[in-house]
């Protein structure tokens, strides 16, 4: 940040696996934020937070902890039941707010954290950091340029089993209670997912037709949901799929566009024989190497001979991987918020966003109920089925 450096005071709700990856070693690397207080319900993860973090003030209650004049932005990364009542609190107290992903746990409730922020504007950002991998940046700013001409499908995915983060690194294991998640995989991945999708295709969803069942888990594990498929289709006859799970060993993540002249995929956490780079770009109009744009340039090596590209007009056409730092994007997605309170600019991830993110993971459990397509925005509150709201 240009000028006089603004340090922002930040409170972190819930102090577990999230934040001890995430959250606190982002913010003790951005010089802009301060950790000042942390709040958790137990007793050794705020400690731990003081101790290894610098957090100088710990709470059991976070409507204590929001109390706080010096703290300005709070990160909330407790389990999804308390994102809507913890994110209301903030925002009453005029708190910013970065909501972890879900941004709630109903339709209703997500627009609530919206109205309510509106109302004692504050600024609110779902934390889905997919967005700030360096691939979906380049995509993003090649489908701006209009590279692979018009975007008509698009198609991301996220295969993750249970046993993965679920069992090995969360401090709790609030997934699998329908009562602190809401959902499974359709919550969890599909957050992320949905959320990527309808920011690539950078268009109003029409209707949403989908499942989330549970298809491998005895229900004394979980009841919740580990095959999901949602198909979309947008306002303007273009077309959207999403496919998660919760039950494949071997993580298969990313986003497949489908434009008129081209195509892009891109993959964020999975590497395999199939998505063996961070991101593919394949461009069938004809072009001439200086039209290229300057990431493609960069990864575009010679076949043969580095100056046929120079001398064939158009350029041969063939597929270009592209290989971008992995970069932070947890610091990144924070750094830009902090920037966003500092000097009042709007966050890339606009909070209405995670609204209508909700809007399809719920049109989910509506189309199951009435077995066909539903219309967004939804008229009523969808309430997941296991899910007891404030119970
Ligand atoms: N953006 C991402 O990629 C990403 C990754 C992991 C988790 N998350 C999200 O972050 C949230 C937390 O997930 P996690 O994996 O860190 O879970 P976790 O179980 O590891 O940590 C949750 C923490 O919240 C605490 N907690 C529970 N109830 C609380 C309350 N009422 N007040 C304060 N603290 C409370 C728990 O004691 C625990 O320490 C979830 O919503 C999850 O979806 C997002």
């Amino acid at each position: 940040m240009a000028g006089e450096k603004k340090v922002v005071g930040i409170g972190v709700i819930g102090a577990g696996s999230v934040a001890e990856i995430a959250h606190f070693p982002s913010i003790s690397q951005i010089p802009e934020a301060e950790l000042v207080a942390v709040c958790d319900v137990v007793e050794d993860y705020r400690e731990k937070a003081v101790k290894k973090w610098g957090a100088k003030f710990s709470y059991s209650d976070y409507k204590e902890m929001i109390k706080r004049e010096d703290i300005e932005l709070v990160i909330i990364a407790s389990p999804n039941i308390y994102h809507h009542e913890q994110a209301i609190a903030c925002a009453q107290a005029g708190k910013h707010v970065i909501i972890e992903k879900p941004f709630a746990c109903t339709n209703f409730e997500a627009w609530d954290i919206v109205n309510t922020a509106k109302k004692y504007n504050t600024r609110v950002m779902v934390g889905c950091n997919y967005r700030f991998w360096e691939q979906h940046l380049i995509a993003k700013e090649l489908l701006g340029q209009n590279i692979i001409g018009e975007l008509k499908m698009g198609s991301s995915k996220s295969h993750e089993s249970w046993d993965l983060y679920h069992e090995m690194i969360s401090y709790t294991k609030f997934r699998a209670d329908p009562k602190l998640a809401g959902a499974g995989a359709l919550f969890d991945l599909g957050s992320h997912m949905v959320d990527l999708l309808l920011w690539f295709m950078g268009k109003e969803v029409k209707r949403v037709c989908g499942i989330a069942k549970n298809i491998t888990r005895p229900k004394e594990y979980t009841v919740l949901d580990d095959c999901v498929y949602i198909q979309i289709e947008f306002e303007d006859n273009t077309y959207g799929i999403v496919d998660l799970n919760r039950f494949s060993p071997a993580v298969t993540q990313g986003c497949e566009l489908l434009g008129t002249e081209g195509t892009i995929f891109t993959s964020s956490e999975a590497q395999n024989p199939y998505q063996s780079a961070p991101m593919a770009i394949y461009m069938d109009r004809d072009y001439e190497w200086e039209e290229l744009p300057e990431i493609i340039r960069d990864y575009r090596y010679p076949q043969t001979f580095w100056a046929t590209d120079n001398v064939t007009k158009p350029l041969q056409k063939r597929w270009i991987s592209i290989y971008p730092p992995r970069g932070w994007a947890y610091k990144k997605m924070i750094q830009h918020f902090i920037e966003c309170i500092a000097y009042g600019k709007e966050p890339v991830i606009k909070m209405e966003d995670g609204a209508k993110d909700m809007e399809v993971l719920c049109a989910v459990f509506k189309s199951m109920q009435e077995d066909g397509w539903v219309d967004l925005p939804l008229k009523e509150e969808i309430i997941p089925p296991y899910f007891t709201k404030g119970k």
